[in-house]
């Protein structure tokens, strides 16, 4: 007889493989999100990538555009709704702003490489597409003004191009060494290519070398991609070339003519920092080309092992289906939801498409990290830690729990090696921190949680006492850049940039630290626990709004190193361009006035009570109260609220904290519901890494998490039931009877099949071993909690 464990065991692997069956990729929308609000331009849109990836692979194939009017380009996530097409390239982010980072390793399909084609100058052989541009799960095809059909498929660290040329054409690939992602804009952060290699194998079927760039985003150290690229067929002609690196260091439309390349029919030593490719011809009457290519960061070597080893077949339905097996095994079935006829198609594509987004970035480098020796994972692509800290990690905990136990070993790991832990990461450089240290935050939201497994948690907390207590003085590259103002005067004054947005951020930071303390350091605790009320020291109580009815006063407020607060023309609903040199990023200080997730009671206290409290949230979602001009990048929004930047994220949820939960589920749904649509402009900013899609699944899960500590907000589920495999092997089960298009208000709710008096559970209650939340839900609004308003674990009266 089996064991009740052998036969539990089977029945589990039996489920999970039952879930795994159910192709949920097909509802994922890979195009959500790829226009803002000017039409076909990707520009204030989710900025998302379209193209062929695996979950957190190190490759994310797609074509690299130019974009005409380059104020509005936006060609971070590599595809574009329109513009030229200059290559196809293995790396990218995904759903980011600010400057372009990577469109390395590329291949181009030519039907002439005759002058006026300049192989080194994209501009004359730069195509437009025709036709729709099809994606779906680990597959995106596109098709070229020239009649070249490309299709692409990928794997973790390989990437499968297939072209179909017409007949009549010639058939030429160009790999430009030298080609990655311009900055249109020009400016600081602009990347440079600094010097490459190519050669060609004697069969000319293949060839491998490496290329060295810099800049970019996170205005990274150069770092060195290895590549290795293999043709099914031989071509008849293979050719290398080189040509003097004249990229202008910023705008990449200068008007200089570029010059020609050098050729050579076989390997070619180049000059240091030259630029440098290759170009292969069929002369044959074969129509389709097909090509798989690796990239590593430590060798040639390895790069052609990930080609030969993660690529066996040369059609590219197996790298595709592959791929399809791997998102649905191990993302899309762990939120298991009815995907039956009379299901609601475009709620299951914003939650599988959320879930698809979620998981394109950070990427897992491990085995990949050629800065030191460890035998820790390695993660790259933070990108950033500013976006996710806030919900996005919290999901990965239940639903990914081995790959965020091994994100934070990671960053731990940057830490021991690298003096601080990222808050922005990539091309394996710390770069770009907006507001305080939030690797704190990640770090205690998995403590608190109960995470130990394989992470050194005395190291992980020394790592943020390093951010906590050693700042890096102005520098916005890593730990807290106005540190020091922090620690002598308990706040960050009007001295430094972002004075208020810093402020707030450090103090939920060092709330993160008095959470690690209490188990790693507990005579820290109570000085991280004080040191986390700073944000009450910028807090003017006579701080006046500035048009607003009614009026409100009380408000974080610039104040000097001497503690004299400056209300000089000061209106908390602006902040300028809201970006690194205000006083608040991407929010104004109206909005960061409410985001102080740990101490929600004195916060509440300080606008004056549970009525004022509510009077100023109920004010922020009324229509045209924004005085901030978001511009194109503001989906519409006309509120003070602003879902389409983070720090707003937990807003809408803050009635729980009155004990007014209808209004949380009111006012979220209603933001999701106009800001969220499961089109191409359905996105209301930025995905930034997928935080914006996880939002999304909080909500339609009926859930919401308060970062660093263990308290989850009630709120409304979309789907009647919900099936998510949790922490490894749980399940957590939330169903909802009664819901309906406008029956969704909480009538009551049972915890593991006992009636639940408050509108919030703890992380061990149901996320552990799992459990069954059920909600009973109608179109009534109803005061249906009886018990404590959520805790305020970082209460401090100053
Ligand atoms: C968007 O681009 C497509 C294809 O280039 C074009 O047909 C369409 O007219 C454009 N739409 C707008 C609103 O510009
Ligand atoms: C570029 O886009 C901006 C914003 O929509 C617009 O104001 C400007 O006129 C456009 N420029 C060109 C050359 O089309
Ligand atoms: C180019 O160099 C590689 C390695 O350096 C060598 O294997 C290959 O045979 C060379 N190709 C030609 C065409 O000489
Ligand atoms: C295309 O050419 C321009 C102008 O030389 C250059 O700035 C840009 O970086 C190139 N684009 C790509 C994707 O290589
Ligand atoms: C190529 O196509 C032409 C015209 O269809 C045909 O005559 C010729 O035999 C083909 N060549 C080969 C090598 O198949
Ligand atoms: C959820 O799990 C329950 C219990 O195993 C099962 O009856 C139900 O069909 C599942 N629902 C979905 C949507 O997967
Ligand atoms: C954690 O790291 C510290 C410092 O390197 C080391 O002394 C300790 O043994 C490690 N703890 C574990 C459990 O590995
Ligand atoms: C910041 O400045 C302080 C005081 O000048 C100095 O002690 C500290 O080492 C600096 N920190 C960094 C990271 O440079
Ligand atoms: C504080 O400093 C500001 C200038 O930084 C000055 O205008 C103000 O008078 C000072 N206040 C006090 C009380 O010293
Ligand atoms: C007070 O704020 C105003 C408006 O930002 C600014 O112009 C002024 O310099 C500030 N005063 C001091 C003393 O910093
Ligand atoms: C699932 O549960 C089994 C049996 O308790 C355990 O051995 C296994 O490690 C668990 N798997 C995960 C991923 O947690």
């Amino acid at each position: 007889m089996p064991s009740m464990w052998s036969l539990i065991a089977t029945l589990l692997t039996y489920l999970q493989f039952a879930g795994a069956q159910i192709d949920y990729s097909q509802h994922v929308n890979p195009f959500w999100g790829t226009v803002g609000p000017i039409p076909n331009y990707t520009f204030g849109g989710g900025a998302v990538f379209v193209g062929a990836a695996v979950p957190f692979g190190v490759v994310k194939l797609t074509m690299d555009t130019f974009v005409k009017n380059t104020s509005i380009a936006a060609l971070q996530g590599g595809y574009t709704p329109n513009g030229l097409i200059t290559g196809f390239s293995m790396m990218h982010e995904s759903g980011t702003g600010g400057c372009s980072k990577y469109g390395v390793i590329s291949q181009m399909p030519l039907t002439s490489i005759e002058a006026p084609v300049n192989l080194l100058d994209n501009r004359t052989y730069w195509q437009e597409r025709v036709g729709e541009d099809e994606a779906s799960v680990g597959y995106f095809k596109t098709k070229l003004e020239s009649g070249v059909t490309i299709e692409l498929s990928a794997t973790h660290h390989a990437g499968f191009y297939q072209y179909d040329f017409p007949a009549e054409e010639k058939k030429h690939v160009l790999v430009d060494v030298s080609h990655y992602l311009p900055n249109v804009v020009g400016g600081y952060c602009t990347q440079t290519y600094r010097e490459g290699e190519i050669s060609t194998s004697e069969d000319k079927k293949s060839y491998r070398g490496h290329g060295t760039y810099a800049g970019g985003f996170n205005e990274g150290a150069p770092y060195t991609v290895y590549f290795c690229g293999e043709f099914e067929s031989a071509p008849d002609e293979t050719e290398t070339f080189s040509g003097r690196n004249q990229f202008p260091g910023f705008n990449s439309m200068n008007p200089e003519p570029l010059p020609w390349p050098s050729f050579a029919s076989e390997n070619m030593t180049t000059p240091q920092g030259s630029r440098v490719g290759a170009v292969f011809t069929w002369a044959g009457n074969t129509t389709t080309v097909r090509s798989k290519v690796g990239i590593s960061f430590i060798s040639e070597e390895k790069a052609c092992r990930f080609k030969d080893e993660e690529i066996t077949s040369w059609d590219i339905r197996a790298t595709v289906d592959a791929a399809v097996e791997q998102w649905n095994r191990d993302v899309f079935s762990k939120i298991r939801v009815d995907t039956g006829a009379d299901a609601n198609k475009d709620h299951l594509a914003m939650l599988y498409s959320s879930l698809y987004f979620m998981h394109l970035i950070p990427s897992d480098r491990t085995g990949e990290n050629p800065l030191w020796e460890s035998e820790e994972p390695y993660w790259d692509d933070f990108y950033t830690l500013w976006d996710t800290f806030r919900n996005t990690v919290s999901l990965s905990h239940l639903i990914q729990p081995e790959a965020h136990e091994s994100q934070i070993r990671s960053l731990i790991d940057v830490w021991r090696h690298q003096g601080y832990m990222p808050d922005g990461r990539s091309g394996n450089d710390n770069g770009m921190v907006q507001g305080g240290s939030n690797s704190d935050n990640v770090l205690a939201d998995a403590y608190v949680k109960g995470l130990r497994g394989a992470i050194n948690w005395s190291e992980g907390y020394a790592a943020m006492v390093k951010n906590a207590e050693v700042p890096t003085n102005g520098s916005n590259k890593e730990g807290r850049g106005a540190g020091a103002d922090w620690l002598q005067y308990g706040y960050v004054s009007q001295a430094m940039p972002r004075s208020i947005s810093r402020t707030v951020e450090y103090s939920l930071n060092d709330f993160a630290l008095s959470q690690v303390a209490r188990g790693e350091k507990p005579e820290d605790a109570d000085k991280y626990l004080r040191r986390s009320a700073g944000w009450q020291l910028l807090w003017d109580a006579t701080t006046p709004s500035v048009n607003t009815t009614p009026a409100f006063t009380g408000f974080l407020t610039p104040r000097d190193r001497n503690g004299t607060f400056n209300q000089t023309a000061y209106n908390p609903a602006t902040c300028g361009a809201c970006s690194w040199p205000s006083l608040t990023y991407e929010g104004t200080p109206f909005e960061y006035s409410f985001t102080i997730p740990h101490d929600m009671q004195s916060l509440i206290e300080a606008m004056g009570g549970r009525d004022r409290f509510e009077e100023r949230l109920d004010y922020i979602f009324v229509p045209y109260t924004s005085q901030a001009d978001l511009g194109p990048n503001g989906a519409g929004i006309n509120t003070i609220m602003n879902i389409g930047n983070e720090p707003d994220f937990a807003t809408p949820y803050l009635y729980n904290y009155l004990n007014k939960q209808w209004k949380s589920v009111k006012q979220s749904r209603a933001q999701s519901r106009q800001y969220f649509r499961n089109t191409p402009t359905g996105m209301p900013g930025n995905s930034d890494a997928g935080a914006l899609n996880s939002w999304l699944i909080w909500q339609m899960l009926g859930l919401y998490p308060i970062a660093t500590t263990p308290v989850y907000l009630l709120s409304s589920p979309w789907f009647s039931e919900i099936n998510m495999t949790i922490n490894g092997n749980a399940t957590l089960r939330i169903t909802a009877q009664g819901l309906g298009e406008d029956s969704y208000f909480v009538q009551g709710v049972r915890v593991n099949g006992r009636p639940w008096g408050r509108n919030w559970v703890e992380h061990g209650h149901v996320m552990k071993e799992g459990g069954e939340i059920e909600f009973v839900l109608g179109s009534e609004p109803v005061v249906w909690e009886t018990g404590g308003v959520p805790p305020s674990p970082g209460h401090v009266v100053l």
